[in-house]
């Protein structure tokens, strides 16, 4: 399809201190992008997860990459094997981890080799609850989301749960990259409102990259 838009220069946007938008940074890309997820998810569909707490969450998720993030009645957990298949996770697209480490060093962290790349898809109505990312065995690494489809309310606070929240609208191809101070800040995704995207439908996707090991 022709995106008029396709052409745009990124633009850079600070968000807090270690954490940088880069908008548009995907768009280019999301064809190549799109056709990966559908390809990962062909291998290791996604799926609605469950938490400890007994919640079955709103967004559907994948992983690609070395290990994968789940959770269950049990906990949180990075795994190389996929429970639903029972194989490995897919391979990492060389699109994917490209991106990544293009967009990291746009936000000033050199040399991000992501092991884990968890894809997230929200239908209206899904969204994730206010979180901080700290399953991860590295944090000196930084956190790198991409966002495609639908737009979404995404809520960047503090280090502590009650701190004021930031709200910032994320768009087909913006990428959100945190880490050094804001490593372990609270996030959120508000309820993704009705729509439908002109290249992805109804959906809206999000790849998060971090170095899990
Ligand atoms: C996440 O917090 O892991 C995902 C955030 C998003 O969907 O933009
Ligand atoms: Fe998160």
């Amino acid at each position: 399809m022709l995106d008029l838009f396709a052409e745009e220069t990124p633009w850079s946007e600070p968000l807090a201190p270690g954490a940088m938008i880069v908008r548009r940074l995907a768009r280019e890309h999301s064809t190549v992008l799109l056709a990966a997820i559908e390809q990962v998810a062909a291998v290791s569909p996604f799926r609605h997860m469950v938490t400890p707490g007994g919640y079955t969450m709103s967004v559907a998720m994948t992983n690609c990459g070395p290990l994968g993030w789940s959770t269950d009645r049990h906990g949180y957990c990075y795994a190389s094997v996929d429970p639903l298949s029972g194989r490995s996770w897919p391979a990492m697209p060389a699109c994917f981890r490209q991106l990544a480490q293009a967009a990291a060093e746009r936000a000033g962290y050199r040399g991000f080799d992501p092991d884990a790349c968890l894809i997230n898809r929200y239908q209206p109505g899904a969204k994730l609850s206010l979180h901080q990312d700290k399953d991860e065995a590295r944090l000196d690494a930084p956190i790198v989301s991409v966002s495609l489809g639908l737009p979404a309310v995404f809520q960047f606070g503090g280090l502590r749960r009650s701190d004021p929240l930031r709200r910032v609208l994320l768009e087909h191809g913006d990428v959100v990259v945190w880490g050094g101070e804001s490593r372990l800040f609270y996030h959120a995704i508000l309820p993704l409102k009705e729509g439908c995207h002109p290249q992805v439908g109804p959906w809206r996707y999000n790849l998060t990259f971090r170095r899990a090991a």
